[in-house]
């Protein structure tokens, strides 16, 4: 716990997140283990390689290109510090707290399926199936991440996700937000949002269009893209745009196109609706801008097809005795 920490661990934060918030008395801190520490366990070699392979396609899920993943993503690009920074979707909880049940798509998910998830919104594609060699490294990847802590801790964890802000003072405009977008971000991702590419390697990753995640991706919430900008951009300076500049920056980012939902009924009305309460409340989906309906297409971005088929519903219904 917070209260718990030693000075050393204290230092160690503050040095992996100058200016955040510091972990509460009460929250439940992990410092997840390094590669140097895996080299250094006494782990068979066998399990080692495996763990490597996992953030191997962690920090590069570009090699998974045309086959599961379909834009210019890779996990650690919303994941900062290969998953293991707090503020920055830290992904180790995911192992201590699933399965569990998910309001976005309604049923219990274990870890695999929420690595689908991800796949299918974040990366704009198609995960690789359950059990396979790269879907059992990068769960491996995560479980080491996630050394030591106690299964259901149940307990609030310093940093999960992405953490709520407080609400603006001012309604977030996406005029405010153009100017401060073209101000302090347009440097690496463009004025047109698309990013750095070279040659097969993406420097800046995009934050739109047809190479950016679809509109079911958790990002896409106008509050989780401003916790995120305030903490980690501008790349490097974390914590250098105030909550106000990140709230409108985000406004403006949620208000460009990007690839279809992969949830899509035909019809972007019905769409919102069906996961308005779960989901798209907090985003800026179906709303109308300038005359035009945001996600009101059916372009897929550069993936041949709308919903993978591991997104499917589930029944877990015990047999009467
Ligand atoms: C476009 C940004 C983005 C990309 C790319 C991305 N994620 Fe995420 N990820 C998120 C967001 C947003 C959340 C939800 C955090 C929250 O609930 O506040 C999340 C949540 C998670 C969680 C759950 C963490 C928890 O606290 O339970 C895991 C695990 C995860 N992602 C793994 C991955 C993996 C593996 C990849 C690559 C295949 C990936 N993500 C790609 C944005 C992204
Ligand atoms: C110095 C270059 C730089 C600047 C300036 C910068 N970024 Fe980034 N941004 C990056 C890099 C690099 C990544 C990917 C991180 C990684 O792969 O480790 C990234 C990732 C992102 C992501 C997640 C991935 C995606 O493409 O959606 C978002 C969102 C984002 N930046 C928004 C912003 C915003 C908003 C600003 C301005 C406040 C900003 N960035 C300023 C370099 C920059």
């Amino acid at each position: 716990m917070g209260a718990d920490l030693t000075q050393e661990e204290r230092d160690y934060l503050k040095k992996m997140l100058p200016g955040f918030p510091e972990p509460k008395d009460d929250e439940f801190v992990h410092i997840p283990p390094t590669m140097e520490d895996l080299e250094a366990s006494d782990l068979n070699p066998k399990l080692k390689e495996v763990i490597k392979r996992g953030r191997d396609l962690f920090v590069n899920t570009q090699q998974l290109r045309g086959k599961n993943v379909f834009n210019n993503m890779n996990c650690s690009s919303c994941h900062m510090a290969e998953g293991r920074r707090p503020f920055a979707g830290p992904v180790w909880p995911a192992i201590v707290t699933l399965p569990d049940f998910r309001g976005k798509n309604g049923h219990v998910n274990n870890f695999e399926e929420r690595i689908v998830g991800c796949f299918s919104f974040s990366m704009n594609g198609k995960s690789p199936e359950y059990g396979s060699d790269d879907m059992v490294a990068i769960a491996a990847y995560h479980q080491w991440l996630a050394k030591g802590v106690p299964m259901y801790p149940g307990v609030k964890i310093y940093g999960r996700g992405f953490p709520k802000m407080q609400d603006p003072q001012e309604k977030p405009t996406i005029a405010r937000g153009k100017d401060k977008y073209i101000k302090n971000c347009s440097v690496c991702h463009g004025e047109d949002g698309q990013g750095v590419v070279q040659g097969d390697h993406v420097v800046f990753p995009a934050l739109w269009g047809d190479n950016s995640y679809n509109w079911g991706s958790g990002i896409v919430r106008n509050f989780t893209l401003a916790t995120f900008i305030r903490y980690n951009m501008p790349f490097g300076h974390g914590g250098s745009v105030s909550e106000q500049d990140a709230w409108d920056i985000a406004q403006f980012v949620n208000s460009q196109e990007r690839p279809q939902d992969p949830r899509y009924t035909g019809d972007v009305k019905e769409t919102q609706e069906k996961f308005f309460k779960t989901f798209h409340k907090h985003t800026q989906y179906a709303n109308e801008l300038d005359g035009k309906v945001l996600g009101n297409h059916s372009n897929t971005g550069s993936k041949p097809f709308l919903k993978p088929e591991l997104l499917r519903p589930r029944t877990f219904t015990p047999s009467k005795e």
